[in-house]
């Protein structure tokens, strides 16, 4: 039997066979919830290729990326790679047409992503990400907007402040600490990634990458401990007070953010109790737009991104995932063959009125066509039935009540709705 790759899914409808964690039907529901809070945000939904040049990565995302990425020549030589993120084409797509668009421009998207990366608890080598951006807004209070979107996307899903937190931090905070010790400016994306790691490393690892950058790691324990809100953060938190959002976030200097475009604030979502990675990570990247039109459009821009894999995993924990049993409204038996032009038509009625319905494609008996309908969530059956009179009428029965009302055929279009 050929297998699929390692790190990729099947999402199989539910229920799932055994040992298939994915379902098509979660991964609806998730997407369901993403675009459904976005729209309540004012963001629109935009995509774009799946494959990109490979420079598109090799010199914005910054070096933990980049290591991951699953790229290849094509067959016109061209170098290319699957995209790994999606900041670096949303801020192509927005360098190319922003004239277009009135600021800010708020949009979202939710693509499939790709890095070549060690199957582990979390973490696959495929995943669906929300991206939600915002561009042309320098002020905070935009930084505010997202970090809300990014709490109710996650509220919508039933999540609470017992769940989740949002983990709030600034690159210019760790910049000044950088530059207060004397670090080269040339150097910093160097010193922000020993602080990312240091949650991850031995204390013995960091410290010697830190002293080679002039920087003692007792000073940058500290100043994480103390996390002192600086004043950009300080105005985030007031504007989500407002919001009566304050329980969702805390402000957390650990939280820097691997890759390399991010300018200013920075965050990410964590599950309350610490058991799993990130949830979603996201930050102010004011360079990238003007970096990838080669200087030709200025525009600030911030974002997040949310997986749907730790995502999942959360959900199913705290038991968040609803029951996907019911696929169909109404299931018509055919019992009598010489019915089965008949029951079509009334199929076909049925649908055109916007039901779910299903039926024996093939002859099969009664009490089979009837247990079909039980497994699969009807709410009513409806069968027609020749009287002695030989007039056709239809049957429809209620499956929680067990009523059976009797009807012209004509009429079934529009029953199940009423009875
Ligand atoms: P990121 O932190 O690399 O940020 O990814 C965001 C989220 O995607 C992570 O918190 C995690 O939930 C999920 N994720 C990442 N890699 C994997 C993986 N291999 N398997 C499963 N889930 C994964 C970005 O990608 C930024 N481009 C987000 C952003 C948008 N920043 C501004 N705008």
């Amino acid at each position: 039997m050929m297998e699929r790759l390692p790190g990729f899914r099947d999402f199989y409808p539910e229920p799932l066979p055994a040992n298939e964690p994915w379902s098509c039907d979660l991964r609806q529901h998730i997407f369901r919830c993403w675009r459904e809070t976005a729209r309540r945000y004012g963001f629109r939904e935009y995509d774009g290729p799946p494959l990109e040049p490979l420079e598109l990565y090799t010199n914005k995302s910054g070096a933990e990326i980049v290591a991951q990425l699953f790229n290849f020549t094509d067959k016109g030589e061209r170098a290319v790679s699957l995209r790994p993120e999606m900041t670096p084409t949303v801020a192509r797509m927005v360098a190319t047409a922003e004239r277009a668009y009135k600021k800010p421009i708020k949009w979202f998207s939710l693509p499939q992503l790709f890095r070549y990366e060690k199957q582990q608890k979390g973490r696959l080598r495929e995943h669906f990400q929300l991206n939600c951006d915002l561009f042309g807004e320098a002020d905070v209070s935009a930084d505010a907007e997202i970090v809300a979107l990014l709490i109710d996307v996650l509220r919508s899903l039933g999540l609470t402040r017992e769940d989740f937190v949002i983990r709030l931090s600034s690159r210019q905070a760790w910049q000044r600490f950088f530059a207060a010790r004397g670090g080269d400016a040339a150097k910093a994306y160097e010193f922000y990634q020993v602080v990312d790691k240091l949650e991850r490393e031995k204390p013995e690892v960091s410290a010697e990458k830190f002293a080679a950058l002039g920087v003692k790691l007792e000073e940058v324990t500290q100043f994480i401990a103390a996390s002192v809100p600086e004043p950009e953060l300080q105005a985030v938190l007031d504007n989500l007070a407002a919001r009566g959002l304050s329980d969702f976030v805390k402000v957390d200097y650990g939280v820097i953010r691997g890759l390399a475009y991010y300018t200013g604030i920075v965050f990410e979502a964590f599950d309350r109790k610490g058991e799993f990675r990130a949830i979603a990570g996201g930050g102010r990247y004011d360079q990238l737009v003007k970096q990838v039109s080669e200087g030709k459009v200025d525009l600030p821009a911030l974002g997040f991104g949310m997986g749907d894999v730790v995502l999942a995993e959360l959900l199913k924990v705290r038991k968040l995932v609803p029951s996907f049993a019911s696929t169909v409204d109404v299931v018509v038996l055919i019992e009598d063959e010489t019915l089965r032009a008949d029951s079509l038509k009334v199929v076909q009625q049925l649908r055109e009125a916007g039901k779910a319905v299903d039926y024996s494609l093939t002859p099969a008996k009664g009490d089979k066509q009837f247990k079909r309908a039980l497994e699969l969530g009807a709410t009513h059956t409806i069968r027609l039935e020749r009287g002695t009179d030989g007039v056709v009428v239809a049957k429809v029965k209620n499956l929680k009540t067990r009523e059976e009302r009797t009807m012209a055929a004509g009429e079934v279009a529009n029953a199940p709705q009423s009875s």
